[in-house]
């Protein structure tokens, strides 16, 4: 590991989770903050959800930069913060913590990754039909998101239906959006999907390999883009359907990398250094 000098002049960040030792933040950050000759380390702390409000005194006692947060704390760690963002607000979620002279300010730099990310592939979901499978944290973030950039419609599809009625019910008032919970055999229906400019993969399915539900493909148009949050060194099963049905495809680590920098420059007040991160990234995705 080459991190730059520790000195008496070092400020930390960290990023709270349980399980963290797959986490790829470390790498990427740390790239940024060398690149940008920052004197910052970002390091990876092990909190059992019985210890985070300790971990989140800790940040006022140690005079952390600031943390992201992980699974399991991101909806938890709400309760323990001075102030949210509007976006932290409106998904109920936090993945960055900014501390401000001992106010600690959270925010949720997921959503405007994800958008990020879309952008680059020169898609806006403005006015445009979207497709959700999975009703759990990632899929609020990006609901929240969605309305922000003022799409059309969203349809929510879940295992446990009625997770996504809730979810449905929820953000239904926040904006013009029309907003749907169906159940997740919808997916076999060409008619879900006709109009679809997106559909992105919520759930955990085909991170280990497995094979995704049956969807109906090539009921999309030919320039819906198939997004899946996950990302591993093969194509999921989502994503091989998608292209094998010819239609666009991307895996989660755009939006890992832009809901990164973003943290970065929320810590920082510095543009981030965005192909040293994405670089970093890239090897330390290799290694795994
Ligand atoms: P995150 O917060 O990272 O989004 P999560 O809260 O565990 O993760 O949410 C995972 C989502 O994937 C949930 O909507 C879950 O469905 P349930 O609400 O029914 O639990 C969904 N999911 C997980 N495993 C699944 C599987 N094998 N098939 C279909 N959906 C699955």
């Amino acid at each position: 590991m080459s991190t730059h000098a520790i000195s008496g002049q070092t400020r930390v960040v960290g990023i709270f989770g349980d399980p963290i030792t797959h986490t790829r933040s470390p790498a990427m950050q740390n790239a940024a903050f060398r690149v940008r000759h920052l004197p910052y380390v970002y390091v990876p702390f092990l909190v059992r959800p019985a210890d985070l409000s300790k971990a989140v005194h800790s940040i006022r006692a140690l005079n952390l930069v600031g943390v992201n947060v992980t699974v399991p704390h991101k909806e938890r760690i709400v309760r323990y913060l001075d102030a949210l963002s509007a976006e932290a607000n409106l998904c109920g979620a936090v993945n960055t913590v900014v501390n401000c002279d001992g106010t600690l300010f959270g925010d949720n730099t997921d959503g405007r990754g994800f958008l990020l990310s879309l952008q680059e592939r020169c898609l806006s979901p403005r006015r445009r039909e979207v497709v959700v499978i999975g009703a759990g944290g990632a899929a609020r973030a990006l609901l929240a998101s969605l309305i922000r950039a003022g799409s059309a419609r969203v349809t929510i599809l879940n295992r446990t239906q009625a997770k996504a009625q809730v979810l449905a019910r929820t953000y239904r008032s926040l904006g013009k959006t029309r907003i749907e919970a169906l159940p997740l055999d919808t997916l076999r229906d060409p008619a879900l999907l006709q109009n679809a400019a997106l559909v992105v993969n919520c759930t955990p399915v085909g991170l280990h390999g497995e094979q995704f539900l049956p969807l109906a493909y090539a009921a999309t148009p030919r320039g819906c883009l198939f997004y899946d949050l996950l990302y591993r060194p093969e194509l999921t099963s989502f994503l091989r359907h998608a292209r094998a049905a010819q239609r666009p495809i991307l895996d989660g680590r755009r939006m890992l990398l832009h809901q990164g920098a973003l943290a970065f420059s929320l810590w920082t007040r510095t543009p981030a250094p965005l192909d040293a991160m994405a670089q970093a990234l890239k090897r330390t995705l290799r290694n795994q």
